[in-house]
Parts: C-alpha cells; sequence; structure tokens
C-alpha cells in the first residue's frame, strides 16, 4: 500500500551510499545511542500531497565521502560584508522605530534577491517578522501581487492574530484578498466611496495594518522583482513610504536596473522616493574574482584551481546566477571532479569551453533532460509563474505517469521547485502540489524557443483548461483568463475576450488599481463588436471612471464619459445616461472646472425630464452647488432648494443628506454662516444614518467653519474633532487636514499650523496640488501674521493668491494681504486693494 510506495520514493531521493529515512522510523527506532540522523529538510514525494521530512541515517561516521556538490543546497554564501552592513545598519533602525525603504538594484543573476533572502535570515535571529512579495514579469498576475502574497503569508502563519491585525480594515483588504472572506466570517462588506477615495482608503487600510502587525514585531518587507510591478503596487509602496519613518518597518526592494525606460511609471516611483528622500540605494555589482573564487570554494569544499577561478570568471563576469549555471554544467558533464570528489587532476582550461551566454548554458541544461521533461516544461512556462499539476495534465500529451515522471526530473534537475508560498486558491485544488520556476529566466528561455502559432495554441488551450476546471468559477481568474485569451490571438473568440477583460478591469477598478483596470478596458474595447452600443457605452462609463481617477489626467474621463452619455441618450436609456451626467458634473466641480460643470448638469437635467428621480435629485444638488461656486448665487439656490424638495418627496435619507450637504456648502461660499450650520448639521445627521461617510465628512469642514464665525466654539471644535480622523480614514483629503485647527482652537497650538502650513507648501513644490492647499497655505500664513513676521506673512498670501481657486472662494489672498497691509499701516495700497476686491 501507499507506505511501501513513500518507501520507494524516498529510495529514489536517496543518493548513492546514502540512508534516508521518514521522521515515523526515526519515532520507532526512539533514541538509539548508535544512531544518528540528521534533517535533510522536507521533500515532495510523488503521489503524497504533503511533504515530508527526511532524515539521513549518518552510517559510516569514518572516511566520509566528500559531500556531493549539488546545487539542490543553495550555495553557502560568500562576500557582499559593505552591503550588508549597510542592511544591518538599516534594519536596526528599523528595529528602534525609524523604518526606511532600500532599494537593491543590479543586473539579472547578480545577487538581488538573495541578498535580501540573507537579510531575512538576520531578521528573524532579532526577532522580526517578515514577510517577501514578488512582481512578476508576467501580464495577468492582479494588481498589488506582492502585497497579496504579504498578507497571504501573515495569514498562514496565524490566522487569529492576522484578524486582530486586520482590525476594522478587514472590509477594505479583503478586496485585494477575497480568499478572507472565506477563513473569517466576521467581515463587514466595504465602505462605498467615490472610486477616487478607494484607493486611499485602501491604502490607509493596508498601511494600518502594517502598523498593526509591527506594533507587535518589527516588520521586515521584501519586495522582490520591483520592476515588473503594476502601478497600483508602485502607488501603494510610495504611500506607505511616506510614513514608514514613523514605523519598525524595512522594507527591501530589488529591482533589474537595466532597460529602465525613464517614462514609465516604476522609473518615475524610484525618482520621486529618491528626491523625497523616502529610499536608501545599493547598487549590486557583479562578484570580484575572489568572489567567484569563494563560490567555487563554497559549492566544492575544496580550493577551486586557479586556472578554472579565472576561466569561470572571465565567462561570467562574476554574475552568481552565471558562475552557479556554468558550474552546475561543467559537474554535469564530468569535467570537474573524479569520481572521488575531487577536482580532476587532469582538468583543462582550454577543455572547459565554457558557453557563451547563460541562455545557452541553460538550453544546454535543458537539453539534458528528456524529451518529456522538456515539453512538460515549455507547455507549463506558458501557464505562468507557477502552476499546477492539473492544469499542465490538461495541456500535455503526456500521460498522468508520464508526467509525473517528467516533473520529478525537472525538480531533480533544479529547474522547477516546489511553490509552498502559493496557497491554493480553492479548497479543491488544496491538495495539489504546485511548482515555480526555479529560475525567471528558465522560463524565459524556454517561452523563446517556442514558435508564435504554437504559443497561441498553447494559451488557448490553458484558458479553456481554466474554463473546465473551475467553471463559472473562472470568472475570479478574470485578469489570467484575459491575459491567455489575448496571448491567444485570433484563435480566441473576441468577444469572449473583451468580456473577461472587461471583468478584470472590473475588478482592478474595484480594489483602486486604476491604471490595470485603464488597461484593461483599452484591450477589450479594440475587441469588442462595434455593433453593441450597449456595451459600448458601458465600457466607455467605466473607462471614464478608471481615468478620472487616475489624478493626473482625470480630465481624459470626459470624452468618454461625453460619448457614454450621448449613447445611452440615443439608446434612450434615461437612468444609465443620468448616471453619467452625475459622474460628470460631480467631476468637473471637483475640478473647479464651474462652467462646464453648470452646463452638464443642465443637459443631464433636461434629458432626465421633470419626473422625480434619484439622478435628477442629485444633478440638482450637484449642479445648483456648481453655478454657486460659479458665483450664480439665485440659480444656484434656486436649484439646490428644488432638489431639497425632491429629496423630501422621494423620502430617501441619504438624498436628503446630501441635498443639505450640498446646500451646507453653497451658504458657506457666502459667509451665510447660519444657514450653513443649520443645513449642515441637519444633513450629518442623515447622512451618517444613511452610513455615506464620505458625504458625510465634505460638509463637516464648512459646518465647522461657519459654527466657528457664529461663536459656537465647542460645538465647532466637537464637530471637527470628529470628522477629521473619520476623513484620513477614509482618505478624504479635503477634510483630513484638519487636526491643527482642531489644535489650533483647543489648545492655541501655532505651531501645529505652521507644521501642516509647511507640508501644503512641500505638496506644492512637488506638484501636488489639489483644491485644499490653499486653506493649509492660508494657515501657514496667518501663523506668520499672529506672530508679527509681516514679510513672511506677505509672501505666503502672495502664493494664496496665485493657487486659489476662482469662482466663490476667489479673493482670499488679496483679503488676506490687505490685512497685513494695513496693519503695516500702509494707508497708499491698501485702500486700493479694497476697491479691487469689491469689484
Ligand atoms: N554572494 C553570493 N554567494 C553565493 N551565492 C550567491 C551570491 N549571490 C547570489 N548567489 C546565487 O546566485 C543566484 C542568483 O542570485 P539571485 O537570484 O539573488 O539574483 P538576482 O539578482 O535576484 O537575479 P534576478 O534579477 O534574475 O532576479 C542564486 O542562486 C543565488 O543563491
Ligand atoms: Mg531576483
Amino acid at each position: 500500500g501507499s507506505t511501501v510506495d513513500a518507501a520507494a520514493r524516498i529510495c529514489a531521493k536517496a543518493q548513492g551510499g546514502q540512508i534516508l529515512a521518514s521522521e515515523t522510523v526515526r519515532g520507532i527506532v526512539g533514541a538509539a545511542k548508535d544512531l544518528q540522523f540528521r534533517d535533510r529538510g522536507r521533500f515532495r514525494l510523488k503521489g503524497f500531497p504533503e511533504r515530508w521530512r527526511l532524515l539521513e541515517v549518518a552510517w559510516q561516521e569514518e572516511a566520509q565521502p566528500a559531500a556531493a556538490p549539488v546545487l539542490a543546497e543553495r550555495t553557502p554564501y560568500v562576500g557582499r560584508e559593505e552591503e550588508r552592513a549597510e542592511l544591518r545598519r538599516l534594519m536596526e533602525q528599523a528595529i528602534a522605530g525609524r523604518g526606511s525603504i532600500v532599494l537593491i538594484r543590479g543586473e539579472p543573476g547578480v545577487g538581488k534577491t538573495r541578498l535580501a533572502q540573507e537579510l531575512v535570515l538576520e531578521a528573524r535571529k532579532h526577532g522580526m517578522f517578515d514577510s517577501t512579495g514578488r512582481c512578476y514579469e508576467m501580464e495577468g498576475s492582479p494588481p498589488y501581487i506582492p502585497y497579496i502574497e504579504m498578507l497571504q503569508q501573515s495569514l498562514r502563519r496565524g490566522p487569529a492574530g492576522f484578524r486582530i491585525a486586520l482590525g476594522e480594515n478587514a472590509g477594505e483588504i479583503a478586496k485585494i484578498l477575497p480568499e478572507l472572506r472565506q477563513v473569517f466570517d466576521d467581515i463587514p462588506p466595504p465602505l462605498e466611496l467615490p472610486p477616487e477615495q478607494e484607493r486611499l482608503y485602501l491604502f490607509n487600510s493596508i498601511r494600518e495594518f502594517l502598523e498593526r502587525v509591527s506594533h507587535t514585531l518589527p516588520l521586515l518587507h521584501v519586495l522582490d522583482d520591483l520592476h515588473w510591478a503594476d502601478d497600483a503596487t508602485l502607488q501603494l509602496l510610495q504611500h506607505i513610504a511616506r510614513h514608514q519613518d514613523k514605523m519598525p518597518v524595512l522594507t527591501v526592494a530589488t529591482y533589474r536596473d537595466i532597460e529602465l525606460d525613464a517614462a514609465r511609471p516604476f522609473a518615475q516611483t524610484l525618482e520621486s522616493l529618491v528626491r523625497q528622500r523616502l529610499a536608501h540605494r545599493i547598487a549590486l555589482k557583479p562578484l570580484p574574482e575572489t568572489g567567484v573564487e569563494a563560490m567555487l570554494r563554497a559549492l566544492t569544499g575544496q580550493p577551486p584551481p586557479p586556472a578554472l577561478v579565472q576561466a569561470i570568471y572571465r565567462e561570467t563576469e562574476g554574475n552568481p546566477f552565471f558562475v552557479e549555471e556554468v558550474f552546475q554544467h561543467l559537474l554535469e558533464q564530468g569535467r570537474l571532479l573524479d569520481s572521488e570528489g575531487r577536482w580532476r587532476p587532469d582538468l583543462q582550461v582550454g577543455e572547459l569551453d565554457v558557453p557563451e551566454g547563460v541562455r545557452l548554458v541553460i538550453s544546454r541544461r535543458l537539453e539534458r533532460v528528456s524529451e518529456d521533461c522538456r515539453t512538460a516544461l515549455t507547455d507549463a512556462a506558458v501557464v505562468g509563474r507557477d502552476f499546477g499539476f492539473q492544469m499542465l495534465q490538461a495541456l500535455t500529451e503526456l500521460s498522468a505517469d508520464r508526467l509525473l515522471d517528467a516533473i520529478d526530473e525537472a525538480e531533480r534537475a533544479n529547474l522547477i521547485v516546489a511553490a509552498d508560498d502559493v496557497p491554493p486558491a480553492e479548497g479543491d485544488r488544496a491538495l495539489e502540489a504546485r511548482f515555480r520556476f526555479a529560475h525567471e529566466l528558465i522560463r524565459q528561455t524556454l517561452i523563446s524557443g517556442l514558435s508564435l502559432p504554437r504559443r497561441q495554441r498553447l494559451h488557448l488551450r490553458v484558458a479553456e483548461t481554466m474554463e473546465q476546471v473551475y467553471g463559472k468559477g473562472a470568472e475570479a481568474y478574470a485578469a489570467d483568463m484575459a491575459h491567455h485569451l489575448y496571448q491567444a490571438g485570433a484563435g480566441a473568440d473576441p468577444a469572449t475576450t473583451a468580456r473577461y477583460l472587461v471583468l478584470a478591469g472590473d475588478q482592478a477598478l474595484h480594489s483602486a488599481a486604476f491604471a490595470e483596470a485603464l488597461k484593461d478596458y483599452d484591450a477589450a474595447f479594440a475587441l469588442q463588436p462595434s455593433g453593441d452600443l450597449a456595451s459600448r457605452a458601458g465600457l466607455l462609463y467605466k473607462r471614464g471612471l478608471a481615468r478620472r481617477s487616475l489624478s493626473s489626467r482625470w480630465d481624459e474621463a470626459l470624452p468618454d464619459w461625453r460619448e457614454a452619455a450621448s449613447l445611452y441618450e440615443r439608446l434612450g436609456d434615461k437612468e444609465a445616461a443620468g448616471r453619467v451626467f452625475d459622474a460628470m458634473c460631480q467631476q468637473l466641480l471637483w475640478g473647479l472646472r464651474y462652467e462646464e460643470a453648470a452646463e452638464l448638469g443642465q443637459r443631464g437635467l433636461a434629458l432626465l425630464g421633470g419626473r422625480d428621480s434619484t439622478y435628477r435629485c442629485r444633478l440638482l444638488g450637484w449642479g445648483g452647488l456648481t453655478l454657486s461656486a460659479a458665483g450664480y448665487y439665485s440659480a444656484g439656490d434656486g436649484m439646490i432648494r428644488r432638489g431639497l424638495a425632491m429629496a423630501d418627496r422621494l423620502g430617501d435619507v441619504n438624498l436628503r443628506g446630501s441635498a443639505l450637504g450640498a446646500a451646507a456648502v453653497h451658504h458657506w461660499c457666502y459667509g451665510q454662516v447660519r444657514e450653513s450650520a443649520d443645513a449642515g448639521l441637519k444633513g450629518g445627521e442623515l447622512l451618517l444614518q444613511a452610513g455615506n461617510l464620505w458625504d458625510f465628512a465634505s460638509g463637516s469642514n464648512f459646518v465647522a467653519t461657519s459654527l466657528l464665525a457664529l461663536g459656537r466654539v465647542d460645538e465647532s471644535v466637537k464637530v471637527w474633532s470628529e470628522s477629521s480622523p473619520l476623513a484620513s480614514r477614509l482618505g478624504h483629503r479635503a477634510a483630513s487636514g484638519v487636526e491643527f485647527q482642531v489644535a489650533l482652537l483647543r489648545e492655541g497650538d501655532i505651531d501645529a499650523a505652521e507644521a501642516s502650513g509647511r507640508e501644503a507648501l512641500e505638496r506644492l513644490t512637488n506638484d501636488e496640488d489639489d483644491a485644499t492647499t490653499w486653506v493649509a497655505l492660508a494657515f501657514l500664513g496667518f501663523t506668520h501674521f499672529w506672530r508679527g513676521r509681516w514679510q513672511d506673512a506677505l509672501a505666503v498670501f502672495d502664493e494664496v493668491t496665485k493657487v486659489q481657486p476662482t469662482g466663490a472662494p476667489a479673493g482670499h489672498g488679496e483679503a488676506f494681504t490687505m490685512l497685513v497691509r494695513a496693519y503695516l499701516g500702509d494707508r497708499e495700497r491698501v485702500p486700493g486693494h479694497l476697491r479691487h476686491l469689491r469689484c
């Protein structure tokens, strides 16, 4: 039965003269005095789902044969003293609470990953918690993949502690790791937020998670192969970076520095991290000749002949991966060592004929495995970064038995490794062994040997198999499915490919990975049948959502939305058109383009007709506020009142809350502070009741200022203290920067106001201006003013005049300037200011 099977498998793992035993055997033998067991680690045995711990029985104490120089164990680490010292220093700083990011760069195979792994070993000795996430070259890996991997690892290490660390952010984090909902049944649904805020809220959630994890144990987070990172991952990294100096978290990111295209988001991220002094850098060079010698010595346990060192150094230029590959190649050919495991005395340098490039070395290694093994590996290379047995079986023409042998062979040849850290995504795959290529270069070499038609056919088969295996569940893997179908080219049905691309885009949008969503929607666009107008309109609307959330180019959303709106108009779908107009109008208001917003609001209203409806009501509120902010008081006021009345008739709490919120901002714009406070307080209550936290936070700021102007200081502080922490949790920039205002009111803390103003200045210099920067700047000006630093105050208010928006908020900068000049007794210029402000 299975015992005999296991015995045979264990036997096959042993080398000549070696005795291997299972843990059971050790248990039975007990502590026999004359028998020693040495732990050889865990092994995968064919036909057994679990890995087995195997123990070597030491039976020949005297005259031990030289340890077989195989690469199954990795090469003992050599050199890199300086780099390790620097990393150690940063690690100690992180443990002391001052975390940072360190970027390790270098050519492929130079040892970036290994250096990070060595640091992980040290970190564990220091009691740090560690996790490693990788990025992949493959299209089709989900956004945030290295962070997802980090979360998965933490989950596996201790679900109970993990749940605590998730805290109240569980609902958000489950967006990028849906399997959490299967593990824990107490995860609330994520908050409903406008898409552009979803991302910030998600980011804050992950940051808070890291804070909680690192609160218990300092954390080492390795991000491997960052050059392949998706845009969302890069954004998240930058977001966390800004807070890292106050967290005991060291992030070590590795990347290949060849072929860095300066325009790519990755290059920009690097530049911005470095410019803001948020990251340290280590450039890893190839090993010197002495390093190659040390490696060869470590690999064989004996000093290598100098001629061999020179030859290998010359061919590999000190790249450790190449050294290992060339070494393994020569070894397998029996060129290096004699049967005793010693250097062959007849070793001739000329005889070595070290192959040219490493691709060649890998190809040679691949040539040495059996035909079956090579076929299986080539198929697997198309599947992707990791693959399971079931998928491979569906792909290859090999029988199950031959495939098992082929996989065994590939594992023995160190071409693939067990992918233990990739957890099965579904119950039915839990027992399935998964594998990963030992190095990405191996996978690339295999792929490059495939002809295009064959590659396309394989991609199609992968997609078909996924559909077979997962059934409807394949939609959960939409990104992967879309990738394979897309790569399959003409062989795949364009409509199906488009459907999966849209699904993948939706999933990306849902997890606030906007650049990825945009890429998917763009690809879908090219494939969608042109006659299907409703689908086209839907896609345009969604692509618009992705575009407007990419803050730097939000206005690219408008052409999409305009077209979507006219398509919906043509199709007679008023509800959908109303939704698009609502989105356009809000977005333009946020972007301070009141005229266009007002015009679109009008068009939307005209289209929706006179009947009461949700979108009509929203458009009245937004459109009214737009007019009001643009300076048309009565027109705006009228619309906002109609919106309020409609919300009352519709009896929808959320709509009423939002309409009152719009009214509060409208009155605030014109200094009608009593009306503003009344509407805002009532609206806030309703919005809280409806769970619309976002709109609640948006309004609070205005209500609090109005209350303050009314002299109701305690109430004002109360509103601010409640809404400010909420706003920063939501990533609501406009409302979250008010901590200092609260501090100022409560304790007269002018320093807090000054610090916040300086941050705003920095944002401006970094070109990250937003609609609220000018408010923080104004406060900075006032801190100067209160301290009697007139000239500094004037300079800052000058800046305020330049950046403040037009429309209702206009004039603040000049008014402040006039105030300072009045204090300075400038009789000449003040009257001029006043006249100008009046008109
Ligand atoms: N200092 C070293 N001592 C011994 N072995 C090393 C050393 N540096 C790297 N290696 C070995 O060389 C191989 C390549 O290293 P590694 O995978 O870290 O390269 P990399 O820079 O991450 O490459 P890539 O850009 O392709 O990911 C690994 O097998 C690693 O164990
Ligand atoms: Mg690497």
